[in-house]
């Protein structure tokens, strides 16, 4: 154990030298890999392995964090997140946002490998476009982690530590289900996430997985997807399926579009379209817009909606009875396990992995949290009770 420790210390410093030594310098590539090469097969680590040793204070960890936004507020807590744990560990590292821009995410990394750094937390803008990025990370020998998207279409992506996505999906229509009852022929609309991120397709695949039923048994009746319709029979889409009907529906996990179609839906429908309806959200920020607009509509009279992240202007929306529900994903979660796989990759073995997601062209072993449905009724327990959130920051609780 003590060895394991000193290793890990004089790991970390070495590390640290790199980045002293390499800011702005051209990085020292080691030979570039063939696309086929495997990467060295480390050797297993187990999550009780994972490294407990405290570093001197603010050691600089040889690892880059590159998160999709700043826009989109479930990344700014990711990135409170990350600054919280890596302080605590006593780490530094360096975490850079994209601006929702696959170029501007390519120099980011490109950026930090030329610092030096070891290995990648990427998240990346667009699943596919990231290959390329990994694949240069890659081949200067940079280990790299997907975090919480996958990157698609490359073999260049070592470890996947996620949420359970289709969970989430299945959460949120569970919520509608429960909501209608047994009544027949009530109005649904559904909106997706961004076709760019992986996530959307997993999301929409779990919400179908249990609305689908529902619809076929006459409970919900879809009124803003003629693509959906085509397909309502189908219990299990392909994803060239679930790539037509997001094209339809999709938010670009932006407000500003959400709103937009949601406002161009509600101008399509008929006043019986509307009434009591429920409406499939895929996040927090895109649930606040497309609320807002249902709620304009004098036709539409209530509506149950859904979302996820817990975001906080969404936890207030919940409070106040502007938001049905939400999906909570404890981001400490995640950030821990990533963290814990940056040192134990920095250390030469492979990460734990309790499963793996296909790629498009590899199965990348992963690790996935779970995630817990919230409403007004669970809301104090879920996520003031266990401290995430501060009820000062508040009101009505
Ligand atoms: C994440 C969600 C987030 C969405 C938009 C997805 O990949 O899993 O938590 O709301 O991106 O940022």
């Amino acid at each position: 154990m003590r060895s394991k420790l000193f290793s890990l210390l004089a790991l970390l410093t070495f590390a640290s030298f790199v980045l002293a030594a390499c800011g702005g310098a051209a990085p020292q590539t080691p030979a570039a890999p063939t696309a086929a090469a495997p990467a060295a097969a480390p050797t297993a680590a187990t999550s009780a392995e994972a490294p407990t040793a405290a570093p001197a204070a603010g050691t600089q960890l040889a690892v880059g964090i590159v998160l999709p936004t700043k826009d989109e507020t479930r990344w700014t807590q990711d990135e409170a997140r990350f600054k919280e744990a890596l302080d605590k560990a006593g780490y530094q590292a360096e975490i850079l946002f994209s601006e929702k821009d696959s170029a501007k995410e390519k120099a980011n990394v490109e950026s930090l490998i030329t610092k030096g750094i070891k290995v990648l937390i990427l998240t990346p803008v667009d699943g596919t476009a990231a290959a390329s990025t990994a694949a240069a990370a890659r081949a200067a020998g940079v280990k790299v982690i997907s975090y919480d998207r996958l990157i698609r279409d490359t073999d260049a992506v070592d470890y996947y530590v996620t949420f359970d996505s289709l969970a989430v999906g299945a959460q949120q229509a569970q919520y509608l289900v429960d909501k209608a009852g047994s009544a027949k022929g009530q109005p649904l609309y559904i909106y997706a996430g961004a076709a760019s991120d992986n996530n959307a397709f997993i999301f929409f695949q779990g919400a179908w997985s249990v609305l689908q039923p529902k619809i076929a048994d006459g409970t919900f009746v879809i009124k803003n997807s003629s693509e959906a319709i085509a397909l309502q029979d189908k219990a299990e889409l392909t994803r060239d399926e679930q790539a037509k009907i997001i094209a339809q529906v999709t938010t670009d996990w932006a407000p500003a579009t959400a709103k937009t179609l949601a406002e161009s839906n509600l101008t399509t429908a008929q006043a019986a379209d509307k009434g009591d309806v429920f409406i499939l959200a895929p996040n927090d920020d895109t649930a606040r817009a497309i609320g807002d607009t249902f709620h304009a509509d004098k036709d539409v009279k209530s509506f149950v909606i859904t979302g996820q992240d817990a975001a906080p202007a969404s936890v207030q929306y919940i409070i106040d009875g502007k938001q049905s529900m939400t999906v909570f994903k404890d981001v400490r979660t995640l950030v821990a396990d990533s963290i814990n796989a940056a040192v134990t990759l920095l250390q030469d073995k492979a990460p734990v992995a309790k499963g793996s997601y296909n790629n498009g062209k590899v199965d990348v072993p992963a690790i996935q949290s779970p995630v817990i449905s919230v409403d007004k009724a669970n809301v104090k327990a879920a996520l003031f009770d266990s401290g995430y959130y501060q009820t000062s920051d508040y009101t009505g609780l």
